[in-house]
C-alpha cells in the first residue's frame, strides 16, 4: 500500500518506520528543512531505542524516504496519516492549525480517492471539521479515520512494532477495510483491535492519558501524606498495585509528569469538556497535584540547604523521562528554573539530553560526567530515573561533594548503597534516613 505520513516528529517517524517495516511504500512529510536533511543522510533526529536500526532498515529497502514537497508525497498515495503537533493554547484548548493544514494539503493533492488517519491528539468532534474541510476542497472521496497512537517515548518502538492495541474510528466501512489491510501483519496475536465510530477514537486518547496522569498525581499526594506520618509511598503503592483492580503500573511518586502530552492533553481535555458544558474539575486537581509534587521538592532541597543562595545543586537526569532526550515539559528543567530563580548555581547531568536541555534552557551549565558535575556539590538531585544514576560509585561521589546531600525525586536510588557511603538520604514519600 502506498502511504504518506505527514509529520515526522516522534509519532509521525516511528509511525512511517515501523509501516515501511510491515512493506508498504511510505513516503514521509514535514516543513522542517534541517529535519529532512537528517533523514535524507539517514540519521533519526532524535533519540529513540532501536529507531536508528530500523531506519537503516527501511531506508535500505526503500520502502522508505523523506521529502518536503506535499504533491510527491500525496501523489498517489492509498491513505495519509496527520502527525503533526497539536500544542496547547494559553487558553488550554488545542492548537490545531497544523491539523487543519495537513488536512487542506491532502485535499489539495490527492489524485484519486484516499483515506486519511488522523494520529495527531485532537479534541473529540475535529473529525466534523476534517469532513467539512474535504467536502469543500476534493471532489475526490476522503475517507476519515481517527487512530490515535499510545506508543510512550523511550518504547515507542517496541510498542509501534508490538502494539497491545490498535484503536480504529471510522463511519465508514471502506476505512475500517483498509485499516485491517494496513495492520494486518500485527492482528491476532496478543494486540487488540478496535473498531468504533469517529468520536469515540478521539475521546479514548484523551480519557487514556488522563486517566494515567490521574494515578501518577493520586500517588504524589499519596507521598505528602506518607511524608508527613512517616509511611512508605513505594510500599503503600506495592500494596495498591497488587490488587489487580488496581494494577501497580503509574502509581510512581515524584517529581510529577511531565513531556509533550500529558500537560497539553490535560489542558486540552478539561477545555473540550468544559466547552461541552461539563466541568471536569478532578482533572484541574490532577493538574494541582503535579504543580504540587514540583513545589514539594523544592521544599525539600530549601529545608536540606537553609540558604540556597550560592549553593551548589547537581540534577542527575534533564530529559522528561529516562530513554528520551526529550525535554518537553520536563519537571528536571523546571525544577532547574526554580532553584536558578532562588540563587542556587544548578548543574545539569543527561546521558542524552544535555544538548536539547540548553537550548531550552539557555546559560544552563551541563556536565557529561556525573563525578564532575557534583565536584563540590551541596546537593545531588535525582530528577530522570536513567538506570546508570543507580550504578553510581556513592563511595567516590562522597568524596568530591561538598555536603553529602542526595533528594531523590524519583525514588531511583538504593537507601543502603548512599547512606554506607556516607550521604544523607531524602527520597520522595519515603522515610528520610542518615539526616
Ligand atoms: C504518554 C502515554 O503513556 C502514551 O500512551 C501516549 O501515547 C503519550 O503520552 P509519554 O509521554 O511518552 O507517553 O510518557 P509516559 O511514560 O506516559 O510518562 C509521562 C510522564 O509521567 C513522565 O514524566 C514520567 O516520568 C511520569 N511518570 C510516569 C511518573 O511520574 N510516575 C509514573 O508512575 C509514571
Amino acid at each position: 500500500m502506498k502511504v504518506a505520513v505527514i509529520g515526522v516528529g516522534h509519532v509521525g517517524l516511528v509511525t512511517a518506520a515501523t509501516l515501511a517495516h510491515f512493506g508498504h511504500d511510505v513516503v514521509g512529510l514535514d516543513e522542517d528543512p534541517a529535519k529532512i536533511d537528517t533523514l535524507q543522510q539517514g540519521r533519526a533526529p532524535f533519540y529513540e531505542p532501536g529507531l536508528q536500526d530500523l531506519l537503516d532498515e527501511v531506508l535500505g529497502s526503500g520502502k522508505l524516504r523523506f521529502t518536503r514537497e506535499a504533491a510527491e508525497a500525496i501523489e498517489g498515495a492509498d491513505c495519509a496519516f496527520i502527525c503533526v503537533g497539536t500544542p496547547a493554547r494559553a487558553d488550554g484548548e488545542a492548537n490545531l492549525l497544523a491539523v487543519e493544514n495537513a488536512a487542506r494539503s491532502v485535499a489539495r493533492n490527492a489524485t484519486g480517492d484516499i483515506v486519511v488517519i488522523q494520529k495527531s491528539t485532537v479534541p473529540v468532534s475535529t473529525a466534523d471539521r476534517l469532513h467539512s474541510i474535504f467536502a469543500k476542497a476534493t471532489t475526490h472521496r476522503i475517507r476519515l479515520v481517527s487512530s490515535p497512537e499510545f506508543l510512550r517515548e523511550g518504547a515507542a518502538v517496541q510498542d509501534s512494532l508490538k502494539p497491545d492495541r490498535i484503536l480504529v474510528g471510522s463511519d465508514d466501512p471502506e476505512a475500517h477495510a483498509l485499516m485491517r489491510k494496513l495492520y494486518e501483519p500485527v492482528l491476532g496475536g496478543d494486540c487488540r483491535y478496535f473498531e468504533v465510530d469517529i468520536h469515540t477514537a478521539e475521546l479514548a486518547k484523551h480519557a487514556c492519558n488522563a486517566f494515567l496522569a490521574l494515578k501518577i498525581s493520586f500517588a504524589n499526594a499519596l507521598a505528602r501524606v506518607c511524608e508527613a506520618s512517616g509511611a512508605d509511598v513505594v510500599s503503600v503503592a506495592d500494596i495498591m498495585g497488587s490488587d489487580h483492580r488496581i494494577g501497580r503500573d503509574f502509581l510512581n511518586a515524584g517529581l510529577g509528569y511531565g513531556g509533550y502530552c500529558f500537560p497539553k492533553d490535560l489542558l486540552a481535555f478539561k477545555a473540550v469538556a468544559g466547552r461541552l458544558g461539563y466541568d471536569f474539575g478532578l482533572l484541574e486537581e490532577v493538574m494541582k497535584i503535579n504543580r504540587g509534587a514540583l513545589d514539594a521538592t523544592v521544599q525539600k532541597i530549601k529545608d536540606a540547604l537553609w540558604n540556597v543562595e550560592s549553593k551548589k545543586v547537581l540534577l542527575l537526569g534533564l530529559s522528561f523521562k529516562p530513554g528520551t532526550d526529550d525535554v518537553r515539559e520536563s519537571p528536571a528543567l523546571n525544577l532547574a528554573r526554580a532553584l536558578t530563580d532562588l540563587g542556587a548555581e544548578v548543574v545539569g547531568c543527561d546521558p542524552q539530553a544535555n544538548e536539547f536541555a540548553v537550548r531550552e534552557m539557555p546559560g544552563l551549565q551541563v556536565v557529561e560526567d556525573p563525578y564532575k558535575g557534583a565536584e563540590g556539590a551541596h546537593c545531588i538531585v535525582v530528577c530522570t530515573e536513567w538506570p546508570e544514576f543507580a550504578d553510581l560509585d556513592f563511595v567516590r561521589l562522597k568524596g568530591i561533594v561538598t555536603l553529602p546531600m542526595i533528594v531523590d525525586g524519583r525514588n531511583l536510588l538504593n537507601e543502603k548503597d548512599v547512606v554506607e557511603a556516607g550521604f544523607s538520604y531524602l527520597p520522595t514519600g519515603r522515610p528520610p534516613a542518615n539526616l
